[in-house]
């Protein structure tokens, strides 16, 4: 077993699905696959290996942000030869594009976070999705021309370190850049993916929307509020 995994060699699929929450993992894992096996509970961060249509797939737990997430899939590539990870997760939309409950298909990702700053000092790298991957995904949702059909977005996403932000105003500059969404974990996934010469993805769904209130191209003195509003006036936040 790996420090943080209990699995043996083996016991973990080329293939694995990503969800941040374990118990999303389990749920996959009981849902979607053939005869899941359990392969580890370390910290109650579960991981699962069945089949999907006869093929391996694994299913593992990372936690909530991207420390917790690179400390997965850094042993997920180094001890366990794994070849690609897709993150499956939530998201808070931010872009007036994106509603809840669209799927937001990341092709790459901006980040607040210092482990990228910390690992190029001070270059800034642009962590992005492995191309065959996010067109697989982007096909099979149905975005074949352009970068939406209205309800699969393929775009960028917002890693950020904070779900509460000290200052929610900065992130909201973001979206006058083509940001469609935030989420914690995409950054590093794609960061450390590369670094290991693997295949990495993030697809999620809008779990929230991170409005900005007046004028929603959100100029000078806009400010973020959260509400959990569908375009049918459904839901609620997360
Ligand atoms: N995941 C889902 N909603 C989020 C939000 N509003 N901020 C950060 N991560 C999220």
């Amino acid at each position: 077993m790996s420090t943080h995994i209990g699995a043996r060699p083996g016991e973990i699929a080329p293939l694995v699905l990503m969800p941040g929450d374990p118990l999303r993992a389990k749920w996959i894992a009981e849902t979607f696959l053939e005869d899941a096996r359990l392969y580890t509970e370390v910290r109650g961060m579960l991981g699962y290996t069945g089949t999907w249509q006869g093929h391996p797939v694994s299913v593992q737990g990372s936690g909530m942000g991207q420390p917790s997430l690179a400390i997965y899939v850094t042993e997920l590539f180094s001890e366990y030869d794994v070849q690609s990870v897709i993150r499956v997760g939530s998201c808070g939309g931010m872009s007036p594009q994106v509603a809840v409950r669209d799927v937001v298909i990341a092709s790459g990702a901006c980040t607040d976070s210092s482990m990228n700053r910390i690992a190029f000092e001070g270059l800034d790298y642009a962590p992005v999705a492995d191309f065959g991957l996010l067109r697989a995904a982007a096909n099979a949702a149905g975005v074949t021309t352009g970068s939406t059909n209205g309800r699969a977005h393929v775009g960028l996403i917002y890693s950020s370190d904070s779900f509460y932000p000290a200052r929610p105003e900065l992130a909201a500059r973001m979206v006058d850049y083509g940001v469609l969404a935030v989420e914690m974990e995409a950054s590093a996934l794609y960061t450390i993916a590369a670094k290991h010469g693997r295949r990495a993805l993030t697809i999620c769904t809008v779990s929230d929307h991170v409005d900005r209130g007046g004028d929603v191209r959100g100029r000078a003195g806009a400010h973020l509020r959260v509400h959990g509003r569908d375009r049918a006036g459904r839901g609620d936040r997360r």
